[in-house]
């Protein structure tokens, strides 16, 4: 896929890597930036500051009725869609029995399932069917499908039981979306990245993200949220990357806690 003249919807634009996404491939001639998030304001703020280039819309990813009206739109502003950034998701810890021994609420895990699985299964599959009415490139390539998951989908810490579940199953349903969508010519990778530097950890304790970041072997820091939107574009570029999933985390393994 070309970055020029191309068509991007991303979930979850309009903050940290969703943001960093859109920043870079609007620099790179985009045809279309499509920033949808839950945070209709910040989508629009940042919208405005790319131009025309770019369109804000109110999207939850728990809400197919709000995904297909955000890609009708985009549909209707830009004409098609070319590629689908999954980036709309949410941290969460909370560990399976508490002090006393009472039992997590279950709710708690369904709602992490449900945003950050669920939702990306759900703009991934809106998005394909849209991505499949593009005539194909020389190489009978349509598009491509972006996903994001985590290092919490392989080693998951203390309390992650619901988010390592949530991001192991992105990891899992890579392979077989790409082989579901590859008479279509859409391609489907996902990214897992480490700790890289978002609002995402603004409500941490104080001191816990910079003792997070010097965990990571090298380089010794947070990844920037440009670091991913770079991978983003290798792979969007790259047409022979296919049905996996890339590590983003300065050779990082998580302890237990
Ligand atoms: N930052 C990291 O270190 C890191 C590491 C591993 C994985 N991730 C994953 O990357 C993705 C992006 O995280 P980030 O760090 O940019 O966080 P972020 O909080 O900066 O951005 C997430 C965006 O998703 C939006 N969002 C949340 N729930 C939504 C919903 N239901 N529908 C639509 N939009 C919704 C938020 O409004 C926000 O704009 C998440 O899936 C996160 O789990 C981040």
């Amino acid at each position: 896929m070309h970055i020029a003249d191309s068509v991007y919807f991303i979930s979850g634009g309009a903050s940290g890597l969703g943001e960093a996404a859109a920043r870079r491939l609007a620099a790179n001639g985009a045809a279309g930036v499509v920033i949808s998030d839950l945070n209709l304001e910040a989508a629009q703020k940042l919208a405005s500051e790319l131009g025309d280039v770019a369109l804000a819309v109110r999207v939850d990813v728990q809400n197919t009725d709000e995904i297909v009206a955000g890609m009708d739109a985009a549909i209707t502003r830009f004409g098609r869609i070319d590629a689908a950034i999954n980036c709309a998701g949410i941290g969460w810890a909370e560990r399976t029995l508490d002090r006393e021994n009472n039992a997590a609420p279950i709710d708690n895990y369904r709602r992490v399932i449900n945003i950050n699985l669920v939702g990306t299964f759900n703009v991934t599959r809106i998005a394909a069917s849209h991505i499949a009415k593009n005539e194909p490139q020389d190489s009978g390539e349509r598009g491509v499908i972006v996903m994001t998951a985590s290092l919490a989908a392989f080693d998951g810490q203390i309390g992650q039981a619901a988010y390592s579940a949530s991001k192991g199953g992105i990891v899992g349903m890579t392979l077989p979306l790409s082989r579901d969508l590859a008479a279509t010519g859409i391609r489907v990778m996902t990214v897992a990245p480490g700790l890289i530097d978002t609002p995402i950890y603004d409500t941490m304790p104080e001191g816990l993200k910079e003792r997070l970041a010097s965990t990571p072997v090298f380089p010794k820091r947070l990844g920037l949220p440009d670091e991913y939107a770079h991978l983003v574009q290798a792979i969007l570029e790259n047409r022979y990357l296919n049905g996996e999933t890339i590590r983003l985390d300065a050779a990082l393994r998580m302890a237990p806690k």
